[in-house]
């Protein structure tokens, strides 16, 4: 296999490539810019149900994948000498971030366990060395859905797949703002103008304009990155 490797370990193989299987993604894919492998983790389950979880230790609700039907799973994927990144989707994880998903898009690929029920049996996540990644302060109900939103992002990043490279500079998160907003036609919109500067054509009032709603953007929806982006313009 050529090109950025994933593999995705889960429950539910069909629900892969879904959305990546459409528009840039897709494309990229069908090109062979990048692969997509997905393994059935029930496979590597040994006995006849093939259980691939139990009860928590220690009691409570719910149940948790198995240590030893993870391992096997990992293990088949991604040998010792496999120097990809091996992610676990879960809420417990760190939070994603454009510069995680920059440095994985920079690498040969990634693996990644997709956790259902209530977590993972923490022993195959420190002998696996599994990353343990986030999408959001909010519970999805599995990791399929997380996996391929971190995957979406690696892959609109990878050389050659999105058309206007510029686009991808200056957009939310690159420069540590959120985006300027942005206006086309028609001009009158239900009586509401463009900005008349937008339609100028002085580059540099243009320009002052996006920055100047960038920046007030950030500061009114997202306070954590506005603080971060002054505290950094100091240094
Ligand atoms: N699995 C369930 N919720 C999740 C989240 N917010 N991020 C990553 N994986 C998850």
């Amino acid at each position: 296999m050529t090109g950025f490797v994933a593999d995705v370990l889960t429950l539910y193989p069909e629900m892969f490539p879904g959305s990546l299987g459409h528009s840039l993604a897709g494309r990229a894919l069908a090109e062979g810019v990048w692969s997509l492998r997905t393994t059935q983790i029930r496979d590597f389950a040994l006995d006849k149900h093939r259980h691939v979880d139990d009860t928590p230790a220690g009691g409570g609700p719910g149940m948790v994948m198995r240590a030893d039907v993870l391992a096997r799973a990992v293990d088949a994927v991604c040998p010792a000498d496999d120097l990809r990144p091996r992610l676990v989707m879960t809420p417990r994880g760190r939070p994603l971030s454009q510069a995680r998903v920059r440095d994985l898009a920079a690498g040969p690929g990634v693996v990644i366990l997709c956790g259902r029920f209530e977590g993972v049996d923490e022993r195959v996540i420190s002998r696996r060395g599994l990353e343990e990644v986030s999408i959001g302060d909010y519970v999805l109900s599995g990791g399929e859905v997380a996996a391929t939103v971190v995957l979406d992002a690696i892959v609109r990043l990878l050389p050659g797949v999105m058309g206007n490279d510029q686009s991808g500079l200056t957009e939310s998160f690159e420069t540590g703002l959120l985006e300027h907003a942005q206006y086309t036609k028609p001009p009158v919109f239900e009586g509401e103008d463009i900005p008349p500067v937008l339609l100028s054509g002085d580059h540099a009032k243009v320009d002052a304009w996006r920055k100047r709603n960038a920046e007030e953007t950030t500061a009114s929806r997202r306070p954590d990155l506005w603080l971060a982006h002054q505290a950094a313009k100091k240094t």
